[in-house]
Formats: structure tokens, C-alpha cells, sequence
């Protein structure tokens, strides 16, 4: 790699000419400009879509698109696709997803669906007096967004509130607008937004308007004005039970009984213990942010609420909880999901809009069950391997096809290794051996053909 400078006005060159600098700095430009290139879509209508969903675009970075069949929401059935990059998540979800099933499946119940919004500003002005005004402040904060909520409404949805919140005791003369939305279908980022600029300025009017303040307080200085992806009002509960009789040998060899008491206290740790939950959550997010991203959805503001959210008590801890009563078992996710079915990349991203028509368009609510239907399935499948057979064994069979496309496998090779892999521990070196000595038929380590490396 080449030695880089500061480049100036990098985003007014052309694509081409972006793809040629940057490739310039390889050791081979050529053959990088041809492998971004190779990433291009064929169809150069398409290309430009993907090219002007951001900026300073020079190609594509492909993620898989796999589908987990069978969940059972609610009484229905969907096949679910995911976009994500790591082995065994669409393949844990699956298999949960068969084994509800016949059980009944997942149960669903959306909580709320409202979202936040906050204008950050600076008053030194007496806020009994503002407090006393509020009912006109609202009013006018009303009138002046009717344009962008006009639509909104017509849909179900709009401003549901408005407070101020006096925030002195942490910053001098710091206040907040905190307002609530509902915004149905759509994520509601841009609504939201729009709503909280116009508030600004028209908490800036008022005051000016006023004749109730002083000349000192006619003023205030806005910080900010920005929804909050904190939406502790925005959630979905998620549930799965069954007769612990139903979960006899579920590994083979554990009764159902066994199999409960363990996996409880697996929850339990993760309820109690910051290192785990976060692993415990993250299992989960694996299948929420694969459904978020297949179907367009922002999943770093899912993540983000997600986490906060699992601090909501003070202490981070498990999104999910289980409960064992009169022979049954229930395990429940209960976790806050701001999606949407219209706006931003939903209807705009080809693949994000095929996602939809598989999930028959889903409303937001109907997202937010399907969503929280896949965390849930991932996680009883992560704690199900954790707490029987390990994670290792089902993770590196499915890794063998990533270690194999490591050293350029061909087919028949893949094809060999997976047979002898069928009873072997899976790992780096052992397959690195199995090839060499496929490829080379001279004698490598017992213990590393053993798959015990
Ligand atoms: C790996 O992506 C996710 C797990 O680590 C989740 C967990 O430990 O619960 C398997």
C-alpha cells in the first residue's frame, strides 16, 4: 500500500475518477480498480440507485441474503429473510423456528408504539412563567407543524404530546420540548425532525411575541433539535412455551426437566451478570439487525435503543426473561423496536422491498412481532447450544465453508472435507492440514488429521 495525502474535493470527482485514485495506492491498481469494479451491478440503472443511496461511492459490499423458513407469528406462517454475514445465525433461527413450530409458535403483544423527539435549549428566563404559558406555547407549536403533520394524521399518527422539561439541576438554564409521536408505519426520523426544527424556531417566536417576558427572557439559545432513538415506548413482547415434557432430549440426551433448570439458570446469569448479558443481547441482535437490514431498517438506532433500554433499571442486564410454572416453560423477549414498512430504504432498496412483499407488507406493528420473533429464535438457539452441546461444534461445521474458501478450495475438495469434517472437531489448522495432505498426499500430525489441534 502507497503512501496517502490530505486530498482536497474528493466528492466532486467522478465515480471512475474516485475509483482510480483510491486504487491508485495499491501495489496493483489495475487489479483493484477490476475486483471494485466486479462488484458493480450489471444493469446500470440498478448500479445508480445503490450508487446515490450514499456518498462517495466506488462500488458495492455484498452481504448475503439467506431465508429462515417456518416461524409460526401468531398463527401464521413466514419465511424470513435475513442479511447477515455470520455462519450459523440463519441456521440457529431456522431450526428454533421449526422447533415452535409445533408448538404453538411465537406469541406476540405490541406494548406501545410512540417515539420521542427533543429540543435541546439554553433560557435564563423564570420557567414558573414559561410553565404557566405552555398550553399557548403547545398550541402554537401545533399550528405551526399542521403542513408536515397533515399527512400523518390522515394515517393514524401525529403529535401525541409535547412537555417541557426543566433539566437545571444537571446543566444551568438547560430545558427540553420533549415531545411524543406516533408515526404508524414509518420509522419516522424525517417526520420527527421536521416537527422538532419547527419548534425551534417557533419557541423562539413565542418568546419574541410575548408580552409576559422581560427583554432578557425574550431569548433563548437552541442547542439542538433531534429525534431520540431512545424508545423505551416503542416495544414488543415476544413469547414461545411448551410442556417441559416437550423438551425431552432436545439434545439427545437431557430430559426436559434437565434441560429447563439449565437453561434458566443460563437466563438468569445473563439477568445478573454485565459480561454475559451483553453476549446474551448481542445473540439475540444477530437476528433482529439481520431482519432490520433485509428489509431496510436502520439497525444501529435498534441496537443503540436496545442496550439503553437494557440499562433502563440502572444495570445492564438480559432482554429476556424465562419463567417455569406448573410443568410449563416460558421464555419471553420483551424488547423496544422502532421500525418501518414505508419511507427511507423500504420501498427504495430493490431487495428491502422484496423482503416486504415476502412478509406479505407487514405494518410497522407487524415488523415489530417479526422482528422480535427472529431475536428470540436466535437466542433460545444460542442458549440451547450453550447449554447442551457447546457453540463450537454447530459453529465451526458451518464455518468450515468460510476456513475452505480460505485456501481456495474447489468444489470436490469441499465436498471431501465435509465428509471427513462429519466427525472431526472443525479448526484452522486441522483443515488447513486435511488440504495440504489432499493436495500433497505426504504425512501430517495423527493429532491434527484427528481434528484434536
Ligand atoms: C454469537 O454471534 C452469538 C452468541 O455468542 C450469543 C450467546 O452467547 O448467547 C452465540
Amino acid at each position: 500500500m502507497k503512501n496517502k495525502e490530505i486530498i482536497c474535493g474528493f466528492s466532486k470527482l467522478s465515480k471512475d475518477q474516485k475509483l482510480e485514485y483510491i486504487s491508485s495506492h495499491f501495489e496493483n491498481p489495475e487489479e483493484t480498480a477490476s475486483t471494485l469494479k466486479g462488484f458493480y451491478h450489471d444493469d446500470d440503472e440498478k448500479q445508480k440507485i445503490f450508487d446515490e443511496f450514499s456518498e462517495n461511492t466506488i462500488s458495492n459490499f455484498y452481504f448475503p441474503y439467506g431465508i429462515s423458513p417456518n416461524f409460526v407469528i401468531d398463527g401464521k406462517i413466514f419465511h424470513i429473510p435475513m442479511v447477515i454475514e455470520e455462519s450459523s445465525v440463519v441456521a440457529a433461527a431456522s431450526k428454533s423456528a421449526k422447533f415452535w413450530s409445533d408448538k404453538g409458535g411465537f406469541h406476540t403483544e405490541i406494548i406501545s408504539t410512540s417515539k420521542i423527539g427533543q429540543v435541546h435549549f439554553i433560557w435564563k428566563g423564570n420557567i414558573d412563567k414559561l410553565k404557566t404559558l405552555l398550553p399557548d406555547l403547545k398550541e402554537r407549536l401545533l399550528d405551526r407543524t399542521r403542513e408536515i403533520t397533515r399527512n400523518m394524521n390522515q394515517r393514524g399518527g401525529g403529535i401525541i404530546d409535547i412537555e417541557l422539561v426543566d433539566k437545571t439541576s444537571e446543566i444551568p438554564d438547560y430545558y427540553q420540548l420533549k415531545a411524543s409521536f406516533e408515526t404508524v408505519d414509518s420509522m419516522g426520523a424525517n417526520f420527527i425532525n421536521s416537527c422538532l426544527e419547527e419548534f425551534a424556531a417557533e419557541l423562539k417566536d413565542f418568546l419574541m411575541d410575548s408580552p409576559y417576558f422581560t427583554e432578557d427572557e425574550k431569548h433563548c439559545e437552541v442547542i439542538m433539535s433531534i429525534l431520540s432513538n431512545y424508545t423505551p415506548d416503542c416495544v414488543v413482547k415476544c413469547s414461545v412455551e411448551c410442556d417441559i415434557d416437550d423438551l425431552d432430549g432436545i439434545d439427545g440426551e437431557m430430559t426436559g426437566e434437565e434441560f429447563a433448570w439449565k437453561f434458566q439458570k443460563a437466563v438468569q446469569i445473563a439477568q445478573i451478570d454485565t459480561y454475559r448479558a451483553t453476549t446474551h443481547n448481542k445473540g439475540i441482535f444477530n437476528g433482529i439487525d439481520a431482519v432490520a437490514l433485509a428489509t431496510g431498517n436502520d439497525f444501529r438506532a435498534i441496537e443503540a435503543c436496545g442496550h439503553a433500554y437494557a440499562s433502563r433499571n440502572g444495570k445492564y442486564t438480559s432482554l429476556t426473561d424465562v419463567s417455569i410454572e406448573n410443568g410449563r416453560f416460558k421464555y419471553t423477549l420483551t424488547v423496544p423496536l422502532s421500525l418501518g414498512t414505508v419511507g427511507g430504504l423500504t420501498s427504495l432498496h430493490p431487495l428491502a422491498k422484496l423482503s416486504l412483499e415476502l412478509l406479505e407488507n407487514p405494518t410497522g406493528r407487524d415488523l415489530m412481532r417479526i422482528a422480535a420473533a427472529v431475536g428470540l429464535a436466535n437466542n433460545f438457539g444460542a442458549i440451547k447450544s450453550l447449554v447442551t452441546k457447546g457453540i463450537q461444534k454447530g459453529h465451526m461445521k458451518m464455518h468450515l465453508l468460510n476456513i475452505l474458501n480460505n485456501f481456495g478450495a474447489s468444489i470436490l475438495e469441499k465436498n471431501k472435507a465435509k465428509q471427513y469434517f462429519e466427525d472431526k472437531k472443525v479448526s484452522f489448522n486441522a483443515v488447513d492440514a486435511f488440504l495440504k495432505n489432499l493436495r500433497n498426499p505426504v504425512f501430517v500430525s495423527k493429532e491434527v488429521l484427528a481434528g484434536r489441534s
